[in-house]
């Protein structure tokens, strides 16, 4: 699979993307998941991307790119990938197609992950995810809870609320969705590459993943 995973902040792509990895060995590429590690890391990156995430805002797009580039030129790409918050705007999408086109990777599609904002809202707000970089696994106080409060069933570290789930950062995540990552849609729905799933239910999404590939 080769597939660029979109919908709003709270969506589930994170939640689909384990899921569908477990399928045929894809690799999922969470750009936020790699910019909450090198924050935790206190990296060069880490340091100016964390004003921006913390805030509900996008990091710029020159700082993706360069990380993105190298990404999906190392070599468990090569099984196929699932892109996770990435592409997030016109120009991104842009560089992504031309980087595609010169590494010679043909994308099967962008699946729209399409959920209502009330469902959202909810989700954010009783989210909790790993805060060990290595792990990141996501849990949901109502719908998927760990097995112990507050510890991340895989690894032991802490499932916290993350930095950017304040009710002011929320809103204004899903905002800038509206602003900047939502004409991705139309990007892909033109390029014939969109796979639209109205869906809360993450099996409903793999289930039209599966049917679209004929997995
Ligand atoms: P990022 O980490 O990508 O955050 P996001 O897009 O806001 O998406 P989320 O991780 O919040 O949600 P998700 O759709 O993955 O949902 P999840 O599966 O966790 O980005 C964070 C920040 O990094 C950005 O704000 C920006 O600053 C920066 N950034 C990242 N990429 C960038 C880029 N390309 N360019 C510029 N800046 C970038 O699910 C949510 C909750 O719902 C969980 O609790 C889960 O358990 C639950 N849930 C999921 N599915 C279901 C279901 N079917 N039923 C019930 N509960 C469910």
């Amino acid at each position: 699979m080769k597939l660029i995973l979109l919908g709003a902040p709270g969506a589930g792509k994170g939640t689909v993307a384990k899921l569908l990895t477990a399928i045929d060995g894809s690799v999922q590429i969470s750009t936020g998941d790699i910019l909450r590690g090198a924050v935790t890391a206190g990296t060069d990156l880490g340091k100016e991307a964390e004003g921006y995430m913390s805030r509900g805002d996008l990091v710029p797009d020159s700082l993706i790119m360069g990380i993105m580039e190298s990404r999906l030129q190392e070599p468990d790409c090569a099984n196929g990938f699932l892109l996770d918050g990435f592409p997030r705007t016109i120009p991104q999408a842009e560089e992504l197609t031309a980087l595609l086109e010169k590494l010679g990777i043909k994308l099967d599609m962008a699946v729209e992950i399409d959920v209502p904002k009330d469902i959202i809202l909810d989700r954010l707000c009783t989210r909790r995810t790993c805060e060990n970089p290595d792990c990141q696994a996501i849990y949901n106080v109502k719908s998927n809870p760990p097995k112990v409060e507050g510890i991340c069933d895989k690894c032991g570290a802490r499932a916290i609320q993350r930095e950017d789930e304040t009710e002011e950062a929320i809103s204004h995540r899903l905002a800038t969705y509206n602003e900047k990552t939502a004409p991705l849609i139309g990007f892909y729905k033109k390029a014939g590459l969109l796979l639209s799933v109205p869906a809360t239910s993450s099996d409903a999404v793999i289930a039209a993943v599966k049917e679209k590939l004929s997995l």
